[in-house]
């Protein structure tokens, strides 16, 4: 019987004898003395082999270890305040599982390299606190939608429709026609209103986006939740409860981890709602007192975002965009014509944009009207979500959240692709 390396430590008893298996994550030899830090999922283990106390085979076992070779040991804990997590493994027997090659990974290997062999970097420390902190945030994101009373459902991930314009869209042939990997999974949430009024889709979706920048994935996983008879109003109110309430959660269960991922969790304990909101264009006016250069009219870009949140703690609404920079079924605000019902959601410090927002555009004239404007075809490939609008439309909302952006900025990584097993980038499809 093999124990997780989190439970020895857990049972804290000396002379409990054991056994564990994983693979050698330290290594040092003094004399008849070798240290094995074993490491496991779940945490690492000094182990002392001593020749005088083992059999000839673990004895070399032990002795030809190399870093990352995998390995079985058995022996009795004792305490040391030396070793990590305080117990020791005193070694009775060795089996070496595989002992492989010398593992090409050492210390200060440029940020490249790392990329290149991906596939063993992720058994690092580093990526292994990243992995588990994801999961715990896509764990507390379902919680959330399960409580609220949403669905869960499945959307294509192969289409013919273009919901964020057609710069970024991935092509591909679909057995003679042309078809595209999808940039969001919001038309289809949409389409699942209808039956089940609160839904949402977890699923990638796909920019070819064609700069290289520190939050920009070509593959990227988006959380897309689509709501009946909400305005746009109870959708910012959603999207606030959502990130407190996943933010606060991490706080609460994973102190340790979110330090080890480089995040103090004292400064996440401020997240609370409701956020702070600024109108399209008092974020402008803002922009520019602090030293920035935006007109009326432009988009913020990463450096705007950067001057914008740099004196917030908690994430900041924009809300109001100009409806020509927004997308096409972005509903007009009748009280501020000319503007749409939306909002971006911008992360502090400048991580930047996290969610996209809105109102959905739900009457049939103003859909048809509106995507006759962007030269979209509503008898086209389109035509089945004009057809939402024509059989008991309902006004509605939603938004879309990156899940790399958000757990980039909850453990305030450096760089997006660190937020993904394996980044898809403008200059990277390996490994
Ligand atoms: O703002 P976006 O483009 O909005 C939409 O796609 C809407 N259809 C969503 C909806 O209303 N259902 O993208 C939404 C979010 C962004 O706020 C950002 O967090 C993330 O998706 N995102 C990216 N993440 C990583 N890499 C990229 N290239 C991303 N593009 C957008
Ligand atoms: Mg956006």
């Amino acid at each position: 019987m093999f124990s997780r390396i989190s439970e020895v430590f857990k049972k804290a008893e000396e002379g409990k004898k054991v056994s564990v298996r994983g693979w050698v994550y330290r290594e040092r030899t003094s004399g008849n003395l070798r240290f094995l830090v074993i490491r496991d999922a779940s945490g690492v283990l000094q182990c002392a082999v001593k020749k005088d106390k083992v059999d000839e085979k673990s004895w070399k076992g032990a002795s030809d270890a190399y870093i990352e070779s995998s390995i079985e040991i058995t022996g009795t804990t004792k305490k040391d305040d030396r070793a990590p997590g305080g117990f020791e493994l005193q070694v009775e027997k060795v089996h070496l599982i595989s002992r492989g090659e010398p593992f090409p990974i050492s210390k200060d290997l440029s940020e490249e390299f790392l990329l290149d062999v991906r596939h063993l970097w992720l058994r690092s420390q580093k990526m292994t606190n990243i992995m588990k902190a994801r999961y715990y945030i896509e764990s507390y994101l379902h919680e959330f939608f399960d409580k609220e009373g949403f669905y869960e459902l499945a959307p294509p991930i192969i289409t013919k429709s273009q919901c964020e314009g057609g710069s970024t869209l991935f092509g591909m042939d679909y057995f003679g026609e042309k078809a595209y990997l999808t940039q969001s999974s919001q038309l289809y949430a949409e389409v699942f209103i209808f039956g089940l009024e609160k839904v949402y889709v977890l699923a990638p979706s796909f920019r070819a986006e064609k700069s290289r920048t520190i939050r920009h994935l070509a593959e990227y996983w988006h959380l897309e939740p689509e709501m009946a008879w909400y305005s746009e109003e109870d959708n910012m109110k959603l999207q606030e409860n959502m990130v407190e309430y996943v933010v606060q959660k991490m706080v609460k269960e994973h102190s340790d981890l979110l330090e080890a991922c480089g995040r103090k969790p004292d400064e996440l304990k401020q997240v609370k709602t409701p956020f702070p909101r600024l109108d399209y264009e008092d974020a402008v006016e803002r922009v520019n007192e602090l030293g920035g250069k935006m007109k009326k009219g432009e988009d913020f870009g990463a450096d705007e975002e950067a001057v914008l949140t740099k004196e917030y703690d908690v994430p900041l609404f924009v809300h109001n965009f100009p409806k020509d920079i927004k997308a096409f079924y972005m509903r007009e605000d009748p009280k501020k014509p000319g503007t749409v019902l939306n909002n971006d959601l911008l992360a502090p410090h400048g991580h930047g944009e996290i969610i996209g927002g809105s109102e959905r555009i739900w009457e049939l004239d103003e859909l048809v009207t509106r995507m006759k404007e962007f030269g979209l075809d509503p008898d086209g490939d389109m035509k089945w979500y004009v057809d939402l609008r024509r059989y008991g439309s309902v006004p509605h909302s939603g938004f879309g959240l990156g899940v790399e952006r958000l757990t980039k900025w909850i453990l305030n990584l450096d760089h997006i692709r660190d937020a993904i097993p394996l980044p898809r980038t403008i200059t990277r499809c390996y490994p």
